[in-house]
């Protein structure tokens, strides 16, 4: 049977050490797996746009010798001009998985429900697991292991937060979020999380305060304030969010060696200053560079040969 990928709720604990462990692997041999995925083509469907999702599954494709295929807003027009479901029939006779950006979430359920093909989810406005994925490999990266480490995320509580809330209870890590009134994390999925927590151990804050929330913390993690498609509401969010900006004041507050993260694209000067994101404890590429290698132990996983 097909596997997807649309949320990281969606994956056991033993299966996001698997992709870490390829991941690994991908990243000290790029030439062993040059032959991956040869003759597989992947439909890269994109409603919105995109600097590191289309152009690291472009590149990771093409890495592990297969071919993409970049569908912008005007070419398939999702849901106008043909039905989703006739989409992803027409598409599984030709390729041989998905990825889709989009709007709403239940496109990317509706799209996996009718292909024949994975489908993975390359952000939508609920969720952005490879952004999780990435991150979290990043994290095991520099600190060798989640135990009793701490991430502190500050902002709105978006797409990302929901799948950093989702990696981290799995994985076992802390996390403390900071939003303003109103920009809290969506509720069921903070309750999913809730429960996962409870079988890694993780534990999991809510609160108002970025300077508490920050005490702690080995990774300061923040995201737009404005996420795509909510660019009328950018002047009132500017407002609201203004004491949760990630600045040099904050970082102070924080533990020493604490790491700075953001999925970018930033806002430089709104949710984090120049400072702070050109510092040296800012992995902010790091975990764009990990978004390919990732990615690529997804692919492969789900497209490559059983
Ligand atoms: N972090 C991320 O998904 O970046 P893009 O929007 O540029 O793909
Ligand atoms: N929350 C942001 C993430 C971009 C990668 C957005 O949805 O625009």
């Amino acid at each position: 049977m097909k596997k997807d990928l649309i949320s990281i709720k969606d994956l056991s604990l033993k299966e996001i050490e698997e992709i870490f462990l390829l991941t690994d692997k991908l990243k000290e041999n790029k030439q062993k797996y040059s032959r991956s995925l040869t003759g597989k083509t992947l439909a890269l469907i994109f409603q919105k746009p995109s600097n590191r999702t289309r152009v690291s599954f472009a590149v990771g494709m093409f890495q592990l010798g297969g071919l993409s295929i970049y569908l912008g807003p005007g070419e398939i027009n999702l849901g106008v001009r043909e039905a989703i479901k006739d989409v992803a029939q027409t598409l599984s006779r030709y390729v041989q998985g998905i990825v889709l950006r989009t709007f709403e979430h239940k496109n990317v359920i509706e799209l996996a429900r009718y292909s024949g093909v994975p489908v993975i989810n390359g952000l939508s406005d609920l969720s952005h697991p490879c952004q999780a994925l990435a991150d979290l490999y990043t994290i095991k990266e520099k600190f060798g292991s989640f135990k009793g480490r701490t991430l502190t995320y500050c902002g709105d509580g978006n797409n990302v937060t929901h799948s950093l809330l989702y990696g981290c209870a799995k994985i076992g890590l802390n996390l403390n979020i900071a939003t303003p009134k109103k920009f809290e994390p969506d509720s069921t999925v903070f309750k999913e999380a809730l429960g996962m927590a409870s079988v890694s151990g993780a534990q999991i804050s809510l609160s108002r305060d970025p300077l508490k929330a920050c005490k702690n913390a080995d990774v300061i993690y923040t995201d737009v304030w404005t996420s795509m498609g909510q660019e009328k509401e950018a002047k009132a969010r500017r407002k609201i969010f203004r004491d949760y900006q990630i600045n040099q004041k904050l970082v102070s507050s924080a533990r020493k060696d604490c790491l700075i993260m953001h999925c970018l694209p930033a806002h430089r000067g709104e949710e984090i200053t120049d400072e702070v994101i050109d510092s040296s404890r800012s992995v902010v590429f790091d975990q764009a560079e990990n978004r390919l290698h990732a990615q690529k132990a997804v692919l492969i996983k789900l497209l490559g040969e059983k």
